[in-house]
C-alpha cells in the first residue's frame, strides 16, 4: 500500500484536538461528533463541575458553536447528529436535521438505524440533506440502510462500530469487510466509514480494506503518529486475537427497507448511551 486512499475523519467533540490532530497530520478530511463526544469537551466538563448545567437552547447553541469552530479547521463532511432517543419521530429528527444542516456548509447529519432513523433517512435524501448513517452493528442494517436511501443525490455515510463490536467478542472489521463486499453489488451511494476506533490496529485495517472513510479519536492519531504513521504493506495481517469473526451474509438488495431485521441489541444500547449522555447535560 503506497498511499492512503481512504478519508480519514476526527472522532470528537473538541475542536482543540482537531487542530492538533492537523498539525500532527497535515491534513483532516473531515470529522465526526455525537453527544456523548460533545458532553465530554472541556468547556461542558468544567461547566458540569460547577453543577452549571445548559437549558436546551444553550445545549444546542453550544454544540453548534464546536461545530462550527471545527468547520474553520477542516471543510470536508462534519458529521453532527440529531437528539434521537427511543420515543424520537422521524417527523422530529428531519425538523432538527434541517436545522442543524445550516450551521455550516458542510453539515452530515447522523440519523440512527432505528425505524424511525430509516425515515427519517428516507425523507432527508428528499431535501437532499447528507446523511451518516450512525449505530451499525450488522450487514441487514447496511442493507435497509443501501435500499431507503436509493437514488440520494449526496454519498450516505453508514457507520458501522468496530470497537463496540470487540467489546463483546465479536470481531467488529470483519463487519466492515463484509459491508464492502456487500455494496460491492449496489450502486456505491453508500459509503461505509469505519467508527468506533480504539486503537491503530483497528485503522491499519481499515486502510488495508480500502474502507473509503475512517474516523479516529485523536488519541488513536497520536498513537499512529508515535508508530511514524505507519501504513499497512501487502503483508499485513489484522490480528483478531480471539475475536469471533462475523460471517458474511447472502442478502438481497431488492426488498423494501422495512423487511430486513434492522434490530440489535447495540443499537438499542447506543441510542439510550447517546440519549442520557445528552440529558445529562440539560437542566431540569
Ligand atoms: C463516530 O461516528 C462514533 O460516534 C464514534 O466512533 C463512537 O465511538 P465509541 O464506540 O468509542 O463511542
Amino acid at each position: 500500500m503506497k498511499k492512503i486512499t481512504s478519508k480519514i475523519f476526527i472522532d470528537g467533540g473538541n475542536p482543540e484536538e482537531t487542530r492538533e490532530a492537523k498539525k500532527l497530520l497535515g491534513f483532516v478530511d473531515g470529522q465526526t461528533t455525537n453527544p456523548t463526544l460533545i458532553s465530554q469537551n472541556p468547556e461542558v466538563k468544567k461547566r458540569l463541575t460547577a453543577r452549571e448545567k445548559f437549558t436546551k437552547e444553550e445545549a444546542k447553541l453550544f454544540y453548534k458553536k464546536v461545530v462550527t469552530e471545527i468547520a474553520e479547521i477542516t471543510s470536508g463532511p462534519i458529521s453532527v447528529e440529531v437528539f434521537a432517543s427511543k420515543d424520537t419521530t422521524a417527523e422530529e429528527m428531519i425538523e432538527e436535521a434541517k436545522e442543524m444542516a445550516g450551521w455550516v456548509p458542510n453539515a452530515y447529519i447522523k440519523l440512527p438505524i432505528t425505524q424511525e432513523g430509516l425515515k427519517a433517512a428516507q425523507e432527508a435524501v428528499r431535501y437532499n440533506l447528507p446523511i451518516n448513517m450512525t449505530l451499525c452493528f450488522s450487514q441487514e442494517q447496511a442493507a435497509a440502510v443501501y435500499v431507503a436511501t436509493k437514488g440520494a443525490e449526496k454519498p450516505v455515510f453508514i457507520s458501522p462500530f468496530v470497537g463496540r463490536l470487540d467489546d463483546q467478542g465479536e470481531d467488529g472489521m470483519s463487519l466492515v469487510e463484509n459491508i464492502l463486499r456487500f455494496y460491492k453489488k449496489g450502486d456505491g451511494h453508500v459509503l461505509p466509514l469505519t467508527a468506533s476506533i480504539r486503537n491503530v490496529d483497528h485503522l491499519l485495517a481499515a486502510l488495508k480494506m480500502f474502507c473509503p472513510l475512517i474516523t479516529c479519536p485523536f488519541r488513536v492519531i497520536k498513537e499512529w503518529e508515535a508508530r511514524d504513521f505507519i501504513l499497512p504493506d501487502e503483508n499485513f495481517v489484522y490480528q483478531r486475537k480471539d475475536l469471533q469473526v462475523i460471517p458474511y451474509q447472502e442478502i438481497s438488495l431488492e426488498k423494501n427497507w422495512s423487511e430486513y431485521n434492522i434490530y440489535h441489541s447495540l443499537t438499542k444500547i447506543g441510542v439510550e448511551k447517546f440519549t442520557a449522555d445528552w440529558e445529562a447535560i440539560i437542566k431540569e
